[in-house]
C-alpha cells in the first residue's frame, strides 16, 4: 500500500509554465514524510496533486495500486471521505458550527457523531482548548481555529493525512504540540502523514524529507544550498 507518483508534471496558465517538473516518488504505507524547499518552489501543489484535489497535467498518480485518474468520481469522493484527513494552510471550518461540531462534522456524515464525541472532546482537550468546544470559530483565534481543523482531520482516524504547514499560525508551544500529535497518530495507528513545512526541525521530525526546489525532487542533502533554507 504505497503512494507513487510517476513523472509528474504541473503547468499552470496560457502559455503553460511549468511548476513542477517530472517527478518521481514513493511514500510507503505507514512513513511520515516532510515536503520542504522555499515559497514558490511548489509544495503546495504537489501536496494537493498526491491528496487527489488536483490533477496533474500529466503523469500517473497510483495510490494503492489504483491510477488516480483512471477512478470515478464516486470512488474517488469515497477515497476522500474515508480514508484521507486534510489540513489545509489556512483553516476551512464552517462559521455557523461550533468547535465541537465542526470537529464532528466527518462524523455526521456519517451518523457516527454521537459515538465520536468523547474521542472529538479528547482532542480538543490535546490542543488545549477543552473550553472553546461550545465556541464558535470567530469567537477563537486563528490558532485556535487551526487547532479545531487538525482535530477534524484526525478524528475518523483515516489512513492518509495531508498537511499544508499546519503549525504556520500557531506559537511554538501548539506548533510542537500538533507536531507530536501526528507523529503519534503516525506511531499508533500506522496512518501514512504527508506534511509541508518550512520549519527544519520540524521536518527533522519526519522519517524522511522530500526536498523541491524550483519544482524538482533534491534528492541529495549534499546538494543543500543557502537558497534552501526557508525564508
Ligand atoms: N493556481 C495557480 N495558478 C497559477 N500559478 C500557480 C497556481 N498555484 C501555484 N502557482 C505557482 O506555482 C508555484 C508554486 O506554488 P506553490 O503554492 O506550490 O508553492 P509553495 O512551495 O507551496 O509556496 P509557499 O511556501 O509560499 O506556500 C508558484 O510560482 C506559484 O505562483
Ligand atoms: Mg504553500
Amino acid at each position: 500500500m504505497t503512494i507513487i507518483g510517476k513523472k509528474i508534471v504541473k503547468e499552470f496558465g496560457e502559455p503553460p509554465i511549468r511548476v513542477l517538473h517530472s517527478l518521481d516518488f514513493e511514500i510507503k504505507s505507514g512513513e511520515f514524510v516532510s515536503i520542504s524547499g522555499r515559497s514558490g518552489s511548489g509544495k503546495s501543489t504537489l501536496l494537493y496533486i498526491v491528496s487527489t484535489l488536483d490533477n496533474p497535467s500529466s503523469g500517473e498518480l497510483i495510490i494503492d495500486d489504483k491510477v488516480i485518474g483512471d477512478m470515478s468520481a464516486k470512488d474517488l469522493h469515497a477515497f476522500r471521505n474515508n480514508q484521507v484527513g486534510f489540513i489545509f494552510q489556512f483553516h476551512y471550518l464552517l462559521e455557523e458550527l461550533t468547535a465541537l461540531e465542526n470537529v464532528l462534522l466527518p462524523a455526521r456524515n456519517l451518523k457516527r457523531d454521537v459515538e465520536l464525541k468523547g474521542r472529538a472532546l479528547d482532542l480538543l482537550e490535546s490542543f488545549g482548548i477543552a473550553d472553546k468546544a461550545q465556541s464558535l470559530p470567530k469567537q477563537m483565534s486563528g490558532g485556535e481555529q487551526q487547532r479545531v481543523a487538525i482535530a477534524r482531520a484526525l478524528l475518523m482516524k483515516p489512513r492518509y493525512i495531508f498537511a499544508d504547514e499546519p503549525t504556520g499560525n500557531l506559537d511554538s508551544h501548539n506548533a510542537l504540540n500538533v507536531m507530536k500529535t501526528l507523529r503519534q497518530v503516525n506511531q499508533e495507528h500506522g496512518t501514512t502523514v504527508l506534511l509541508v513545512t518550512h520549519e527544519p526541525d520540524y521536518s527533522k521530525m519526519a522519517d524522511r524529507e522530500i526536498l523541491l526546489r524550483d519544482g524538482k525532487i533534491v534528492n541529495e542533502r549534499m546538494e543543500l544550498t543557502a537558497d534552501d533554507q526557508p525564508l
